[in-house]
């Protein structure tokens, strides 16, 4: 069988990591996986991942070695030491999540990677960072590989539950290079992608840096720009949906990412705006951004405003007592993610002021159990109504829309749905007797 000649490593095996490695398997390179962690090297090893991802698994289990019929060209391992002997490519992937108590991202784990990595790699190797780091980064982390070891810069921009098709057919590839020999090593890597139409960007390391945390921050604007729409349509009257619709058919806008309702979470957009901003600070450039505080307080209203709206809907002052239905955990639908989940926020908040809030989401159950264990759960959606004084809509899956409002209507104590996502079809709602309010639209 041909395979590809360049054989690549891929450190840290999160979201990104793994999907790399499994994406690059399946252009034909021969990967290594490493993880300080063994456990998620034993999973991985068995072609299974600690999240869920779409297609994810299915992609291992093609390439990982050991596992009947694969292709046998994906391995993990927990050793530095072969991981410096295997590779021409290293694509270091690990995170950098906020500091605690900061809005500064924490590059702990980035320079540990490298550090371990400077110590084994081998003379003529291409070191590829592809976590998000602040602007300045790669510059400084450069410094630290050996002499004759080159250092490049490739933002990755997968969405979570497309992480697969995004890093197989991404619609951009980002390389900030310091000299030829770099770019040339990539462009024989993102051969395949680039020759079905991928364009290839070729940069210095600050651009590289900046295309990754000002792409993020371009689509937070997005979204607090509408749902700072929504608070003019609540004021006003008018439908936050139908002024989205109507401003994205010019396409220098453009329709997507103009969905109003209880704003954006999950691990990188929030962290990445408010890490921005510190580093601009640092770079005496913090006017530029002072733009991106007022991005992340609209976004943060919108989860208090859903809270208001469901007290309202409770007659008004207090929640305790009250039962309140909570559909969705997670930061969107079709992942199991629920690091800072507006969802789950907003959840927090009425349990908090002594509601009786019980959650269910098709794939967070475990992750917000465990980061949350005082709220309470159900198996079903239907269990988690039963009883509702209120029922919230907060994670837009597809299973909620596909639910029948009158088998829900029998079960609930009120017949109330709030519709944090602005996803469901009130009509139908309404149709079945209920109550349906959505985010910056008009009461029926
Ligand atoms: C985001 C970017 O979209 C990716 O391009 C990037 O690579 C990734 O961060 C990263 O930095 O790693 P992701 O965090 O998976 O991807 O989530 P998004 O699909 O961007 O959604 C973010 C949040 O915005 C979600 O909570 C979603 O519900 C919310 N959102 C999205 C809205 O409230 N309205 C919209 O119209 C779109």
């Amino acid at each position: 069988e041909y395979r590809m000649a360049l054989k690549i490593t891929v450190i840290g095996t999160g979201y990104l990591g793994a999907t790399h490695a499994a994406a690059m398997a399946e252009l034909g390179f021969e990967v290594l996986g490493l993880d300080v962690v063994p456990e998620k090297i034993e999973l991985l090893s068995s072609g299974r991942v600690p999240m869920y991802e779409p297609g994810l698994e299915d992609l291992l289990a093609k390439h990982v070695a050991g596992i009947e019929g694969s292709t046998g060209r994906l391995r993990f391992t927990t050793s530095w030491e072969e991981v410096g002997a295997f590779g021409d490519v290293h694509f270091v992937c690990v995170n950098t999540p906020q500091k605690h108590g900061e809005y500064a991202c924490d590059m702990s784990y980035v320079d540990a990677a490298f550090a371990s990595l400077a110590a084994v790699v081998r003379e003529g190797a291409l070191v590829v960072g592809k976590s998000t780091v602040p602007v300045g980064s790669a510059e400084r982390l450069a410094g630290l590989l050996p002499e004759g070891v080159d250092l490049a810069w490739n933002p990755e921009f997968l969405r979570e539950g497309f992480a697969v098709q995004d890093t197989l057919r991404p619609d951009r590839i980002v390389v900030g290079v310091q000299g030829e020999r770099a770019e040339k090593t990539l462009r024989e890597v993102y051969a395949v992608p680039v020759g079905q139409g991928s364009p290839f960007v070729v940069t210095d390391f600050p651009t590289a840096e900046l295309v990754k945390t000002s792409a993020n921050s371009f689509l937070a604007t997005k979204i607090s720009f509408i749902n700072a729409m929504a608070e003019l349509c609540e004021a006003t009257g008018g439908d936050v949906a139908k002024l989205a619709e109507a401003i994205g058919h010019d396409d220098r806008i453009g329709a997507k990412f103009l969905r109003a309702g209880i704003g954006f979470g999950g691990g990188c957009l929030p962290k990445d705006i408010r890490a921005f901003m510190a580093r601009a600070g640092e770079l005496g450039a913090d006017q530029a951004l002072t733009f991106l505080r007022e991005i992340d307080s609209i976004n943060m209203r919108r989860r208090g405003q859903m809270v208001e709206m469901a007290r309202e809907a409770l007659g008004g002052s207090t929640f305790l007592g009250r039962r309140v239905a909570v559909l969705g955990a997670t930061f969107k639908p079709d992942s199991d993610d629920v690091r800072d989940s507006p969802a789950l926020n907003v959840a927090g908040q009425i349990h908090l002021q002594g509601g009786q809030v019980t959650v269910y989401d098709p794939k967070g159950m475990e992750n917000a159990r465990r980061v949350f264990p005082t709220l309470g759960y159900a198996e079903t959606a239907l269990d988690a109504v039963r009883g509702a004084d209120v029922v919230l809509h907060l994670t837009e899956w597809r299973e909620f829309r596909e639910l029948d409002p009158a088998e829900l209507a029998s079960v609930v104590s009120s017949r109330v749905i709030l519709d944090g996502r602005n996803a469901l079809d009130g009509e139908r709602w309404r149709a079945a007797g209920w109550t349906y309010r959505a985010m910056g639209r008009p009461r029926a």
